[in-house]
């Protein structure tokens, strides 16, 4: 399936200069919406997550289906104070400004392993950021998987040595 045709382009949102690529369009078509899910799920099957992690918000639309088909459980991050319990938190840096995620403490119990799921990748600041969170818990990450890589941007650079699944690149 070409997904490519099925994500929109819309220029400079939420800045002037930012070409922002557009998941809407994708997930409001289900044949597309079911094969991004159902082959992420194929490609990430073998790291044998116990637990899949998504960013606030578009992670979430990926990564609690995902973490579904996998049999695995799914742990929200998120902006901050919007978790209840106590969290753990950090800073980090976005394409477009900076921003903050947030982990309820207990979610990661030492030695669970970890896929870390967003729509896309751009700087990596984002899925950096979660990496750290993941990693100063005692957890074991296993991989990352975006449905978009923005190229350009070098984002994979700055992630620990895993294996990373993408479906679409520009
Ligand atoms: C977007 C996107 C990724 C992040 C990628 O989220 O969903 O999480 O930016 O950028 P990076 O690789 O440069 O960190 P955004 O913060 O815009 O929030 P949203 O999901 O709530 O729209
Ligand atoms: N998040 C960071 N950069 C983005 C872009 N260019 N399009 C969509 N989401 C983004």
């Amino acid at each position: 399936m070409d997904l490519k045709s099925l994500i929109r382009e819309i220029p400079d949102f939420p800045k002037p200069g930012i070409l922002f690529r557009d998941i809407t369009t994708l997930l409001r078509d289900p044949e597309g919406l079911r094969y991004t899910i159902d082959t992420l799920a194929d490609k990430c099957a073998d790291l044998g997550a116990d637990y899949v992690v998504g960013m606030e918000s578009r992670g979430f639309i990926f990564g609690a289906p995902l973490a579904y088909k996998l049999g695995a459980g799914f742990i929200p991050v998120r902006k901050p104070g919007k978790l209840p319990g106590p969290v753990h938190a950090i800073e980090y840096e976005l394409e477009y400004g900076m921003d903050r995620l947030e982990v309820h403490q207990d979610a990661f119990q030492s030695g669970c392993r970890i896929l870390i799921v967003d729509d896309l990748i751009a700087t990596g600041g984002t899925a950096q950021a979660t990496a750290k969170l993941v990693q100063q818990s005692g957890c074991h990450l296993v991989g990352f998987g975006f449905i978009i890589e923005l190229r350009d941007l070098k984002g994979r650079e700055r992630l620990p040595e895993v294996p990373i699944v993408t479906l679409v690149d520009y």
